[in-house]
């Protein structure tokens, strides 16, 4: 989902015992003021995307209550507000880090790493009424949903996606936009030339005062290629709101969604931007979130709306829990806690705008 993987090597399950009991006994440890209402059927392990046509009606209402009630209770895992970036005051250059995923890999805090460390949250004190999170699927393409998209108050993006191309189905406005440090590599070659450096400047600078949240410290193979975005921000004084994960985040998020039985095995990015997104939004809208090769039609989707990488949804192998993860927020769209658009934007009724006017 979101092509917002954090894209890492090793199965969860297989080597993280330790920091992962809930991989043996999760239902044992289920909370009893957990979710409930949100036991989504996992005896299905492949999604029907029919049974996702329904999505697109008009039908839905947001129902504050829920919306609340999970918010409080994501805060007993984590608080966003707090884990969405290591601050300042807590490291100081040379510091050894333990990555999260790969626990007998170290890193040292880099002056550049640093400098770019926030003092305070940059969320603190934010609230918004409407948020979009922008996932990288296909479904995305001639969705006309861009001006819907960029309505929203907040938007958050992930994995530094283009958008000047796709505006029309993608919006522009971004906010927040996540940024794992391969996508140095995949998307802008390792800047192994002038011109891929200046392309990546340049989609850096067109972030204009936006949060880059980058997640530095999750696996290990990433450290030179966050080194070269750091120092281009740096020498360039692009104006950006650096953000880095704690580390504790990761853990704290699928704590929370085993705790509500939802069985993943590392949540992509576009979860964990929801569920950080509770805390700051009070209605949060999804956008190209599709994790199957085909629609509701038949038609094929792309895994990302702007390159030709491929997907395997239902692999075992795969490091992510895609339908499951979908299905999970297809429960939460009815009822009514978040919504999800998976379809095209015109043929639906008029934009939240006029709602949120009242
Ligand atoms: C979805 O429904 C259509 C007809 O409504 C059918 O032709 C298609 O095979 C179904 N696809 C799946 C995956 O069930
Ligand atoms: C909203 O959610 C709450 C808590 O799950 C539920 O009790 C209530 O019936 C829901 N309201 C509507 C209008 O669906
Ligand atoms: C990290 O810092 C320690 C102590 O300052 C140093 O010995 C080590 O070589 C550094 N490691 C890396 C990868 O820079
Ligand atoms: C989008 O629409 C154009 C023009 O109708 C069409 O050529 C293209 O195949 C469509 N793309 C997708 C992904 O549906």
């Amino acid at each position: 989902i979101c092509g917002c993987l954090i894209l890492l090597l090793s199965e969860l399950c297989a080597n993280n015992l330790t920091l992962f009991p809930h991989c043996r006994k999760t239902a044992a440890h289920a909370d009893p003021t957990s979710l409930t209402r949100l036991s989504v059927d996992v005896n299905h392990h492949h999604t029907s995307y029919n049974n996702t046509e329904k999505l697109s009606s008009n039908s839905w209402t947001f129902n504050k209550t829920l919306s609340n009630f999970i918010r409080k209770n994501i805060l007993r895992f984590l608080d966003p507000e707090r884990d969405i970036s290591i601050l300042k005051g807590t490291l100081k250059p040379g510091d050894i880090i333990h990555y999260v995923f790969d626990r007998h890999s170290t890193t040292n805090i880099s002056e550049n790493l640093y400098r770019l460390l926030p003092t305070v949250s940059p969320m603190k004190n934010q609230h918004y009424r409407h948020c979009a999170i922008v996932g990288n699927s296909g479904i995305l393409l001639n969705s006309s949903c861009g001006p819907e998209i960029d309505s929203h108050d907040f938007v958050i993006r992930c994995n530094l996606a283009p958008v000047e191309d796709y505006f029309l189905d993608v919006g522009q406005r971004t906010n927040l936009v996540t940024m794992n440090p391969s996508v140095v590599q995949r998307a802008f070659m390792d800047l192994v030339s002038e011109e891929w450096r200046d392309r990546f400047l340049r989609r850096l600078q067109s972030l204009s005062g936006s949060v880059l949240w980058i997640p530095a410290f999750m696996a290990k193979g990433g450290e030179e290629r966050v080194e070269w975005a750091l120092r281009l921000i740096l020498l360039h004084t692009v104006d950006v709101r650096t953000a880095f994960p704690s580390l504790r985040l990761l853990h704290a998020v699928r704590g929370y969604w085993l705790t509500n039985n939802v069985h993943i095995k590392r949540p992509t990015t576009g979860l964990l931007m929801y569920t950080m997104a509770t805390r700051f939004c009070e209605e949060i809208h999804l956008y190209g979130f599709w994790p199957f090769p085909l629609d509701p039609q038949g038609k094929p989707v792309k895994y990302h709306y702007y390159d030709t990488l491929k997907y395997e949804y239902t692999s075992s192998s795969s490091p992510h829990t895609m339908p499951l993860e979908f299905r999970t927020l297809t429960t939460l769209h009815r009822q009514g806690a978040l919504r999800l658009h998976t379809g095209a934007c015109d043929a639906e009724r008029r934009p939240q705008r006029e709602l949120r006017s009242k």
